[in-house]
């Protein structure tokens, strides 16, 4: 009788480990780019979701623009602070931060992947300069961002490959993600096809594809998840932005799941847009992202 009460117990507990692994959602919210006043304490966390913020941007480039040949510096707005990074990890434990790498622009020059004139001192650089920022930020990974690129590109596939595999085997990160448009798809797909196995997330900005509708939506998904990994696609939404908009996106995610893809995050661009839009939406969207993955685990 002990032994089939022991037996039990233990089935009980394994049951139980699995589900908490199976089901760990994650919400990624870009922050700190706009220069428009957002802090961490305003964004609703449910701590039953691993939360990850995303700074944006830390660039390899001067104030006025000029490449650094591998060294990176924080861009984000001045009021995410290392002290509140720790101060919002100490409240919520599920709270996980990282740099996102470059970005669209700095001021009025437009940021682009460059050919490092040798590849080993850019990484580096990048190396030495990251783990320094990330210490400093208390962060936990880092954000592939590049949003513009060369015509001769493949130097960015071995370099970002590389200083990620360097960052995760000396322990400076644990988690990196990275963040394809429409018309970056190609290097993201080299960089993935090469480097897919210390990538976690693939943060596709589905906005950019400007597809309105839950079934175009779904057809676009399934398009990116074949690009690269279907496990690790987060389907995402841009507040007052481009793309679909308002609850059409909820059905759009419900229709993904209705096909039988699974739904392991939401990426949201942004807690700056968030912050600043109109008051009686404040947030609407974080608030719902969460209630929808928890939804999906209570089954
Ligand atoms: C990157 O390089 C590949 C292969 O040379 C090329 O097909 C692609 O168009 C380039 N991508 C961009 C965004 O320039
Ligand atoms: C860590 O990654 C770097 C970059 O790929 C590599 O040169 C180095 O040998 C790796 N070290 C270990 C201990 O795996
Ligand atoms: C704010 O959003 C609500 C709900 O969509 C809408 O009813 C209201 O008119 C909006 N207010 C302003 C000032 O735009
Ligand atoms: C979550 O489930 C509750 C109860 O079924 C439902 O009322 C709510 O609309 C769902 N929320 C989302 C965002 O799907």
């Amino acid at each position: 009788m002990a032994k089939i009460a022991g037996g039990f117990w233990f089935i009980i507990i394994v049951v139980v480990l699995a589900l908490q692994f199976c089901d760990g959602k994650v919400m990624m919210e870009y922050i700190g780019a706009t220069g428009k006043p957002v802090t961490f304490d305003e964004v609703p966390i449910n701590d039953n979701i691993d939360f990850y913020f995303i700074l944006s941007f830390a660039i390899d480039a001067s104030p006025s623009g000029n490449p650094q040949n591998g060294i990176f510096k924080p861009y984000w707005s001045d009021a995410l602070t290392p002290d509140s990074v720790s101060a919002i990890k100490s409240k919520h434990p599920n709270v996980k931060a990282l740099a996102s790498l470059s970005g669209w622009s700095l001021g009025s020059t437009i940021l682009r992947w460059y050919k490092p004139q040798n590849s080993q001192t850019w990484i580096t650089n990048a190396f030495t300069s990251l783990k320094s920022l990330i210490e400093t930020y208390h962060l936990d990974g880092i954000d592939i961002d590049y949003e513009n690129f060369p015509k001769h590109n493949e130097t960015f596939s071995y370099c970002i490959g590389e200083l990620i595999t360097y960052l995760k085997n000396q322990s400076v990160i644990s988690v990196a993600t990275i963040a394809p448009y429409r018309l970056t798809t190609l290097p993201y797909i080299e960089l993935f096809n090469n480097y897919g196995d210390v990538i976690d997330y693939v943060n596709h900005q589905f906005y950019t594809d400007k597809v309105r509708t839950a079934k175009h939506y779904f057809e676009d998904f399934k398009q990116r998840t074949i690009e690269f990994d279907r496990a690790k696609v987060l389907p995402s939404y841009e507040v007052d932005g481009r793309g679909i908009q308002g609850d059409a996106f909820f059905d759009a995610l419900r229709v993904l799941i209705e096909n039988e893809f699974d739904v392991n995050g939401i990426m949201i661009f942004s807690a700056d847009a968030s912050a600043t839009t109109n008051a009686t939406r404040k947030f609407y969207y974080e608030q719902k992202s969460q209630e929808f993955l928890l939804n999906l685990t209570r089954v």
